[in-house]
């Protein structure tokens, strides 16, 4: 174990961090020989090809050995227009080779440079008042000050309000907590509809996108908007001239059981911000993939975007993102997070007949649950019990990585375990994190009963 509190400034003051030693398929190891399965994809949803893939570092060396770093600002690089045009080739909607590349390094940096991008079509466009983006409560989008800004994770922005103009927000489809206190589909969306209501309080000529994630991931742990949501979303922002910018930084290439997870809506954004799954995790790289006519109206005046960091579109990255793109196609990846997500979402069903288990959900191999003192009245644990960090602790003693998040009630309590192994997992390994699920449950609320 490596002792907290030295040099290198770790996440947590009070963990004693193993230190990984090596890591093969969906299982981590320590250098102490402990075997971890690494069940939310790292921290998390990243490690969609699992690890110990040899075809990406090789490809990643090889480009290496032939030149690693180059001065972007005179030249290109094949690996970078190689990997556009295959991403261009599995756009969803009218998407689909109707669209341009923008290379980023971080999903943090992907949504703000999405956001950047709606502005400055705007701009280029004369609509120099578009400004504003909205967002969703209960939602995240990166941690660098303006993506945190649109993120509605309270706990995570409220120190940096003061250092960023804040922007109106709107509920999220959380049918579990609806925030309108009605039923799914009585409910008639409303939850949808408030996105009206915000455009028009700001003023259209004021608004320049709305920003979402297809399934809510560490705010709302895989929670996903009832069938409907996001029509009635396409709808009103092409009612108002809002653009529609899907956060596809968890969701993206199969996570979901679909390449996208806005696919599972039939609905096309006009930008797709992403990230995790481009490399699963052996280098970092992200995009920002837009309308073809988004683009050229920078294009045609003249007007580079006016975004960019050093290190974007390295041939490194590159190199690993194809290789781990055809990887989830040549294994067919995107149908086993299908197949075997679902399994898993059934097997998950078994954690209702626990008494703090108030919901489960998810979509393909990105599922969560969520814990409450009374199932009936939904009652969250206190904040500071800090639930979801100690039964995350008790997997991870027993072997399993598991997300603890929080937030989902007001944005300060509501614990929430997400789970997103591997699109690799088969359904005995499936088995094998239940197994442990169910063990770490027992002691979880035996501790509870101990403390009464
Ligand atoms: C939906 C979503 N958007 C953006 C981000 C930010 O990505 P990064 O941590 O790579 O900056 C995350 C990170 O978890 C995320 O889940």
């Amino acid at each position: 174990m490596s002792k907290p509190n030295e040099v290198a400034v770790q996440r947590r003051w009070d963990w004693e961090y193993p230190i990984i030693a090596r890591a093969d398929g969906i299982y981590l190891w320590d250098t102490e020989g402990r075997r971890y399965i690494d069940g939310s994809g790292g921290s998390s949803v990243v490690t969609g090809i699992g690890h110990g893939v040899k075809e990406i570092p090789a490809a990643m060396a090889k480009q290496a050995e032939e030149y690693s770093f180059y001065p972007a600002h005179v030249f290109s690089n094949a690996k970078l227009l190689e990997l556009a045009d295959l991403m261009a080739d599995i756009a969803p909607g009218d998407l689909r080779n109707n669209c341009k590349i923008w290379m980023t390094v971080t999903g943090s940096e992907s949504t703000d440079d999405a956001a950047r991008l709606a502005r400055q079509y705007w701009v280029e466009r004369g609509e120099v008042s578009k400004h504003i983006i909205i967002s969703r409560w209960q939602a995240f989008h990166g941690d660098n000050i303006f993506s945190v800004s649109m993120s509605g994770l309270t706990t995570r922005r409220r120190m940096y309000t003061p250092m960023f103009r804040d922007m109106p927000k709107i509920p999220p489809a959380f049918c579990y907590r609806c925030p309108y206190e009605k039923t799914f589909p009585s409910c008639k969306l409303l939850c949808a509809r408030a996105l009206e209501d915000a455009i028009c309080q700001a003023g259209p000529e004021n608004v320049a996108a709305f920003i979402a994630e297809p399934v809510v991931g560490s705010a709302l742990a895989a929670y996903a908007a009832p069938e409907g949501y996001f029509q009635i979303i396409r709808e009103i922002c092409d009612r108002y001239d809002v653009l529609l910018i899907v956060d596809e930084v968890m969701t993206a290439l199969g996570r979901t059981g679909k390449m996208w997870g806005v696919e599972h809506w039939n609905v096309t954004p006009d930008i797709m911000a992403m990230s995790k799954s481009m490399t699963c995790g052996y280098y970092p790289v992200g995009a920002v993939l837009g309308r073809n006519s988004i683009w050229e109206t920078l294009r045609q005046n003249d007007a580079h975007f006016r975004a960019g960091h050093t290190l974007n579109a390295s041939a490194v990255g590159m190199a690993a993102a194809i290789e781990t793109i055809k990887y989830i196609q040549n294994h067919d990846l995107v149908e086993n997070a299908r197949v075997v997500g679902g399994y898993f979402l059934e097997q998950l069903q078994g954690l209702l007949a626990y008494d703090t288990i108030g919901d489960v959900r998810g979509k393909g191999m990105m599922v969560g649950f969520e814990f409450v003192t009374d199932k009936r009245t939904k009652e969250p644990f206190l904040p500071q019990q800090q639930v979801s960090r100690l039964f995350s602790e008790i997997t991870f003693r027993r072997g399993l990585v598991s997300y603890p998040c929080a937030g989902t009630v007001r944005g300060v309590a509501g614990d929430t375990i997400l789970m997103a192994p591997p699109l690799i997992t088969t359904r005995e390994q499936i088995d094998e994190i239940m197994t442990i699920l169910h063990a770490s449950m027992q002691e979880f609320e035996a501790g509870l009963s101990r403390n009464s």
